[in-house]
This record gives C-alpha cells, structure tokens and sequence, in this order.
C-alpha cells in the first residue's frame, strides 16, 4: 500500500482520532453483541497507540439511524465488549461532536481510550459535510482511518477529516489492502473465487475486473439463478434480477474468451417456500418444476466445486451457496465452508455474511485471512478507489 501508516507517524502524547468499523450485528430483542470479529479485528491498532502513550479517540457508527438518535444504537455495548477484550476501561461519550465531548477528550490521559457515540445520530456524516468533519477534527491532532468496512462510503468521517489533520492508515485497514490487493496483483495459480449471495448486480464490477486473474468461477447462491436463467434453464419460482440476465450472459461470454472456467451449479435443492419447516428436494438443473424455487446447490454440485477448491493455491470466497439461515438449505455453504482449512493455498473469505458463517463454524482460525469488509472488499475487487483510502497520506508525504 502507498499510504502512510501509524507507524509513519510520532504518536506518542498526541490526541489520535481513529475512525473504526464497529458497525456490528446485534440481537434485536436481547441488545447482545452477536459477532465481535470487528472490535476484536480493530486492538492491532488501538494497542499500538495505546502503548505508545496517545490518547485513543474511537469513532464509528452502528447501523443506518439515518440522523436521528435511536437508543438500541448507542454504542455503549460495544464499549462494554471493548473494554473486556482490550483489558482496559474504555469510556463514551454522550455525543461525537460538540463541546461537551471536546471536554471529554481533554481530561484523556496518555494510554487512555474513548469511544464516541455513533456517527449516524447526525445525517451530516452520511451526506460527508465538511463542516461535520471539520468538528470531528477538532478532537484530535492526527487521523487515522482503521474502518476498512466502511472506507467505499464517502462520509465525513471517513474522506472528509483527512482535509483537516494529517491522515494515515490504520493496521487493520493496511492489511486488509495488502491482503485483497495481493489477490489482484500477484494470485498464486490456480486462483479460484466462489461467489454467492443474492445478487449479481453487487459482484458484476468485481467479476469483470477480476476475470483476467482468476482460473475458476465457482457460481452458487441466489445470483447462480439468475445466470441459469441466462442459459435459458427453467428456473421456476426462485428471486432472479431480471435487469441483470443480460449482464450474466455477457459475463459467460468473457469467462469464455478469457479462458476462465465460470462453473454453474449441475443440481439444485428446491422448495415451495423459503420457511425453517420447509423441505429440499434435489433435482438437476434441467428439471427445475415451474412452481418451486432454488434454495442451495446439490451434492453433484458441491462435490464439482470441491473438486475445483482441492486444486486451487488461492481462493476467495464471497456470499453463500444457498438460504444459510436456514440449516436445511445452508448444506452447500457448509460443506464448501469446512474445506477451506483442508486446503494447502491461501484461503480468504469476504465480509459480510460469508464472514458470519465462517465464524459460526469456527473455521476463522483455519483460513488465511477473513475481511471485516462486505461491501468494501467487493469495490476494491472491483478495482475502484475507495474514498476512505484515497483520503489518506501517500507514503513519503508527512
Ligand atoms: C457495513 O457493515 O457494510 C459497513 O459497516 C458500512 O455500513 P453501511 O453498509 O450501512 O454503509
Ligand atoms: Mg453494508
């Protein structure tokens, strides 16, 4: 990466005001924190600064309040989760802005960590006002942007405070470029991604821009449908993006004449209704009845792509192979998942529900490199610059 890091920077004593993805899922009805991978994704660079003696300003947001204070999006849970996982009490502030937080800020000692309450409870950051920024800025001496999930939005705190502080990248979010950059740049072969979720309309970009890298295309997940439907198969009753059948096809053809093998499903699990107590039915692509949907890829299916991730030295995997809320329908998805530290290249999983249900099976450990981006890492894939990257310092500029 050719962006200056914290470690470019003298720190100590200094105010450091770091923008992070704690944009967490939590349980509706208990408020619990159901997935801690981004707080916990974030204490590289929280200890640093911290054992360097700064005075650690945490920003984020949590869900979309779309400007209005709503109390199950405080922060305060995941303040409470911090502090357990950092060892260490981490305060919040009542707001992020304003002056009764620049005087919160003041009484911070060195080695002392706050976090301020969500972004969102203000819509300037998400139309990125400059003023908002500008108050932002005031809180801190130095930027740095550790909020890699976040960085294709171009919020105030995430491309606006960099016009008012020396800016730098953080250690999660230089990893998580060198590590998604590396796929672009130099992919040990054979490279194969498996891509899946609801939608082709998220992934076409990054399929276009990483189909002269990749050998293999392993498609499954509700966008397999609305390639199946390019190929003129019946696809009964199953979700398909109507608008997006011509991109699909053309994409088939510039797997074709790229020479990348774009493998579809050759089965299929099918439904009447997508309900935890409804039944699959396998059946062969060419046979999907008109009154039934597709939920998940067959055993046929799975054991192709298996075949295909045994060969490989480098995967990505993004979005899963069927309805995976649903144990019944998440087969696909779990027996491709469970390969992945079976194999001997470097596996890495995107964010998002990929990432979830990596976590879920505790397999995180096993693979190479999981993204705390969803959307993000499919935008960098796609080879598009992300305003919260292109925000910070170039290396040899402070
Ligand atoms: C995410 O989870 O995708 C990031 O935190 C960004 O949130 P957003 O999609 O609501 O902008
Ligand atoms: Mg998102």
């Amino acid at each position: 990466m050719n962006k200056m890091t914290v470690r470019d920077i003298e720190v100590a004593g200094k105010r450091v005001l770091v923008r992070v993805d704690f944009n967490v899922p939590v349980d509706a009805a208990t408020g619990e924190i159901v997935d801690d991978n981004r707080i916990r994704a974030a204490l590289p660079t929280i200890k640093y600064l911290t054992e360097r003696n700064a005075r650690v300003i945490l920003i984020s947001h949590l869900g979309r309040p779309r400007g209005k204070v709503v109390d199950s999006l405080r922060l305060t849970p995941v303040a409470q989760r911090l502090s357990q996982i950092l060892g260490q009490q981490v305060g919040v502030a009542v707001n992020c802005v304003g002056p009764e937080v620049e005087k919160s800020v003041e009484t911070l000692q060195a080695g002392d960590v706050l976090l301020l309450e969500n972004l969102r409870f203000h819509s300037d950051e998400e139309t990125g006002s400059s003023d908002f920024a500008k108050a932002l800025a005031r809180l801190g001496d130095i930027f740095v942007n550790d909020a890699f999930g976040t960085s294709h939005r171009a919020h105030a705190s995430i491309a606006g405070i960099g016009q008012y502080l020396p800016a730098v990248a953080g250690l999660l979010l230089e990893k998580e470029i060198n590590t998604l950059g590396g796929l672009l740049e130099h992919p040990v072969h054979p490279f194969v991604s498996i891509l899946g979720g609801a939608k082709v309309s998220d992934k076409v970009g990054m399929l276009k821009n990483i189909m002269a890298k990749v050998d293999c295309l392993l498609i499954g997940g509700s966008m397999a449908t609305t390639f199946l439907k390019a190929m003129s198969y019946e696809v009964g009753t199953s979700l398909i993006e109507a608008n997006w059948v011509d991109a699909a096809a053309e994409l088939i053809k510039e797997a074709e004449m790229s020479g990348v093998r774009l493998i579809l499903p050759i089965d299929v699990v099918i439904t009447d209704e997508i309900s935890s107590e409804a039944e699959g039915t396998v059946v062969s692509v060419d046979a999907i009845p008109a009154d039934k949907k597709i939920v998940d890829i067959g055993p046929q299916t799975i054991e192709s792509f298996s075949n295909e991730l045994k060969k490989s030295w480098t995967v990505f995997w993004n979005g899963p192979m069927g309805v995976e809320e649903i144990p019944q329908f998440a087969v696909g998805t779990r027996a491709l998942a469970k390969l992945l530290p079976e194999l001997h290249g470097k596996t890495i999983v995107g964010g998002g529900s990929t990432a979830e249900v990596i976590d879920a099976m505790g397999l995180a450990g096993g693979v190479s490199f999981v993204s705390t981006g969803g959307g993000a890492s499919l935008k960098f894939l796609g080879g598009e610059e992300l305003p919260g990257v292109v925000a910070l310092r170039d290396k040899g500029t402070l």
